[in-house]
């Protein structure tokens, strides 16, 4: 029941207008996707921008060729997401709704896809970074609990249940690898909502990790909190970048300290019981999010833009 997954590249901001699709042109790309992982995450393509790019109209051709590829390839599916602050169409966020018009709206897009993926998708990302990193939610930049409140949020999780009762509902977020005030805040959110009888089934810790800082020592520890409470947990969104020196090659020091990051990662939710979904963010360099959104860093995944094995990549795969 372990899965091992990617994201899968298409839509980034960092990848220029005209690039073509990598998920639609790059046979290489499209061989390693299919052979080398048992879940997929469709990186940009279920978020609303994307699927839901006018208020009367859903594009799903990106996202439908991901879960037919996974099906075909016998991977399940990770959905990204529901709920977030962030890529959020400009006729969502610039536009002049009552309340009563944005809970149906959000209402709506719940049921209407994950409806149309009933059965289909593994887990959910309900609620994708809905707090700061004090813990407090985001109520100034979530429009959705800055105009409807924070009940919306156990909203969202009924709703997609409704739509889907087999889907794993998550709650997702990065900063969170560590006991610290935002899975404290977590932990508290997750027990109050279970208490509710509100349908929460997993936390997941995105794992965006940059090798200027040191491992997340207590991910362990932090994950088995949740999973006494009788969640299930999940890495999802694993990358481990780092400064690259100026002729843009990681020397062989940094590659190893990014296998070790890599493999602690893995360890860690191999440990935990419950942990059984374990996601990369994109598997090589070439289309990597982290060089455009981190300046200075990259070489963040286990292949070279070539796709050629890091260290990271084969002490992944001797352990799984
Ligand atoms: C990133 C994608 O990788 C980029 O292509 C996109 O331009 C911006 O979003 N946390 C998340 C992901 O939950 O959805 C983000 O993905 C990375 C951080």
């Amino acid at each position: 029941g372990f899965h091992v997954g990617s994201a899968v590249a298409g839509g980034g901001h960092h990848l220029e207008q005209d690039y073509p699709d990598p998920f639609t042109y790059d046979c290489e790309y499209r061989k390693i996707l299919g052979k080398q992982f048992s879940s997929l995450s469709p990186e940009n393509q279920m978020k609303w921008e994307f699927i839901h790019p006018e208020p009367d109209r859903y594009a799903f051709e990106a996202a439908d060729a991901i879960v037919d590829f996974a099906e075909e390839n016998d991977q399940v599916v990770r959905g990204h997401t529901l709920l977030w602050h962030s890529q959020n169409p400009a006729w969502l966020e610039e536009g002049d709704f009552t309340d009563e018009e944005l809970r149906a709206i959000l209402r709506d897009h719940i049921t209407t896809v994950v409806g149309r993926y009933a059965g289909r998708i593994q887990q959910w990302d309900v609620a994708n970074e809905i707090l700061n990193d004090d813990g407090t939610l985001r109520t100034s930049d979530n429009i959705w609990i800055r105009e409807l409140g924070p009940g919306i949020v156990a909203d969202a999780f009924r709703w997609a249940h409704e739509a889907d009762p087999e889907a794993e509902l998550y709650f997702n977020d990065y900063g969170v690898e560590s006991v610290n005030a935002k899975s404290d805040a977590y932990l508290a959110l997750v027990e109050e909502l279970l208490a509710d009888g509100v349908p929460v089934h997993g936390f997941s810790v995105q794992g965006h990790l940059s090798t200027r800082y040191g491992f997340p020592d207590d991910l362990e520890r932090n994950l088995n909190r949740f999973a006494a409470l009788g969640l299930g947990t999940a890495v999802t969104e694993l990358d481990v970048r780092m400064d690259l020196p100026e002729n843009g090659e990681p020397t062989r020091q940094q590659l190893r300290q990014q296998a070790d990051y890599y493999g602690r990662a893995l360890s860690a939710c191999l440990a935990v019981e419950g942990c059984d979904s374990f996601t990369i963010w994109g598997f090589t360099d070439k289309y990597s999010w982290v060089p455009v959104f981190f300046e200075g860093e990259g070489a963040a995944t286990v292949m070279t833009a070539d796709y050629a094995r890091k260290p990271a990549f084969h002490t992944l795969w001797t352990r799984l």
